[in-house]
């Protein structure tokens, strides 16, 4: 099995971020769990504001969840949005039911995906954001599953 699909793409400002999210929404398969890396600022949150528009979330709803941790928004699939920058420690991965929401068929998209990786199934796809210059992001996502580089397969023409 060929795992290793991954796309590179260099967006030059949040829209055009929010329309590669846009991408990867329009092809979402129920159950899939999505991995955002990248510094503070990097636009995970404005990459999580496409995948939920093409959803059928309106953008302003998703906010930075950083206090919250978790938050759920209803779209044609539940999105649950985990921000994982103040998670200390396991017990509290294990209390938001991750499984069960997957079972359920929610996409569930992790930003600061790295500190909590150890504690979720396998990421499907992981998306690592870097700032190039002030209004330039080198954006790269990583199929870890099957599933996940099928997305990255499908994923239509964007930059
Ligand atoms: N090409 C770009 N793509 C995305 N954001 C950009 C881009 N250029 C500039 N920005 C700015 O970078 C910031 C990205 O903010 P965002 O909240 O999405 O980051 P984040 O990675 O979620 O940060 P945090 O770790 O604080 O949650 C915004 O202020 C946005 O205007
Ligand atoms: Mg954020």
């Amino acid at each position: 099995m060929t795992q290793h699909e991954n796309r590179i793409l260099t967006s030059s400002s949040p829209d055009q971020t929010a329309a590669f999210g846009g991408a990867l929404g329009s092809v979402l398969q129920r159950s899939t769990l999505l991995g955002l890396v990248g510094s503070l600022g990097a636009g995970k949150t404005n990459l999580t504001q496409g995948i939920g528009e093409a959803i059928g979330i309106a953008r302003t709803d998703v906010t930075s969840p950083t206090f919250t941790i978790c938050v759920p928004h209803y779209g044609r699939v539940k999105l649950l949005h985990l921000d994982a920058y103040r998670i200390k420690d396991g017990s509290e991965v294990d209390e938001l039911g991750i499984d069960e929401e997957l079972e359920e068929g929610s996409v569930i998209v992790v930003e600061w995906a790295e500190l909590i990786e150890e504690f979720l199934p396998q990421f499907d796809v992981m998306v690592t954001l870097q700032a190039t210059d002030e209004h330039q992001r080198r954006i790269e996502f990583e199929a870890r599953t099957e599933k996940g580089r099928r997305l990255i397969e499908a994923l239509p023409d964007v930059g």
